[in-house]
C-alpha cells in the first residue's frame, strides 16, 4: 500500500518538484502518492507546480486567514498518512505532531543539530554557516517532533563550503543535494523501509558518508544519486 502524502511548502517548491520527478521515475515502484499540496502562502510557487502536475492543492489557514483550510481538514479529506515538509516555514500544530509521530518529515539545508532551530531557515542558514568558518555543511532529512529541527535524523549528506562562497553559491550547492537526498528519503519513509523505530536502533540507518570522492570533490548527480540509493538500501 502506498502512503498518501501531503506536501507542505511555503516557497518555490523545488523540493516538491524533485519528489514529483523521482516518483515519476520510480513509476509503479514508488512508495507513495502525493495526494495534496498545501501552503500558507497563496503565491507559493509550490502551488503552481502542483497545478501543473494535476495534484490537488490549497491554501492553509493562518492567524490572519482563519477562514482557509486547516491542516486537520486536509488530513481527513485526503486521508493523508504521511506529511512531507518541503520548505514549510510554520510550525505544525502540536496535536498533529503527536498524532503523526514518525509520519512527518522535513529537510533542512545544513547538518543538524548545527545551524538549526528557531529562525534558522533559507539564506540565514547559509549565512551562519559561512560566518562560522566551517568547511563542511550539508543536508539533513529528519522526522519532525515537537522541537524545531530536533527530531530523529534519517539521512545526512555533506556539502563542502569553499572560501569563495556567498549565500547564493553555497545555497545552490546545498539545494542540488537536497533534490537528490530528500526524494529518496520520502520514498524510503513512504514505503515503510525507513521508520522512526528502525532509525532509533542506531546510526546504521543514517547516511553519514564522508568519503571524499563522493562528497568533497565535484561529482555527477547520477553518481551521487547512486550512492545515496546504496546507502539507503533502495
Ligand atoms: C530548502 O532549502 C529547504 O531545505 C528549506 O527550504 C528550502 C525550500 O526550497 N527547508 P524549495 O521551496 O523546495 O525550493
Amino acid at each position: 500500500m502506498r502512503s498518501r502524502i501531503a506536501v507542505l511548502a511555503s516557497g518555490g517548491g523545488s523540493n516538491l518538484q524533485a519528489i514529483i520527478e523521482h516518483f515519476e521515475r520510480l513509476g509503479e515502484r514508488r512508495g507513495g502518492e502525493i495526494v495534496f499540496v498545501a501552503s500558507d502562502r497563496t503565491t507559493a510557487g509550490a502551488l503552481e507546480r502542483a497545478a501543473r502536475h494535476n495534484i490537488p492543492f490549497g491554501a492553509l489557514a493562518t492567524p490572519a486567514r482563519p477562514d482557509r483550510l486547516s491542516l486537520d481538514e486536509v488530513i481527513d479529506r485526503h486521508r493523508v498518512d504521511l506529511i512531507v515538509l518541503a520548505g514549510y516555514l510554520r510550525l505544525v500544530p502540536a496535536p498533529i505532531v503527536a498524532r503523526f509521530q514518525g509520519r512527518i518529515i522535513n529537510v533542512h539545508p545544513a547538518l543538524l543539530p548545527s545551524f538549526g532551530g528557531t529562525g534558522m531557515y533559507g539564506q540565514r542558514v547559509h549565512r551562519a554557516v559561512i560566518e562560522s568558518g566551517v568547511r563542511v555543511t550539508g543536508v539533513t532529512a529528519h522526522f519532525v517532533d515537537d522541537e524545531y529541527d530536533r527530531g530523529r535524523i534519517i539521512a545526512q549528506w555533506p556539502v563542502p563550503v569553499f572560501g569563495t562562497d556567498d549565500v547564493e553559491t553555497l545555497g545552490a550547492r546545498v539545494l542540488r543535494v537536497e533534490h537528490l537526498v530528500y526524494p529518496r528519503v520520502v520514498d524510503a519513509v513512504a514505503s515503510g523501509r525507513t521508520t522512526l523505530a528502525n532509525c532509533a536502533t542506531g546510526p546504521s540507518n543514517a547516511i553519514v558518508d564522508v568519503r571524499p570522492s563522493f562528497t568533497l570533490l565535484p561529482h555527477e548527480d547520477s553518481r551521487l544519486a547512486e550512492n545515496i540509493d546504496l546507502a539507503l538500501g533502495c
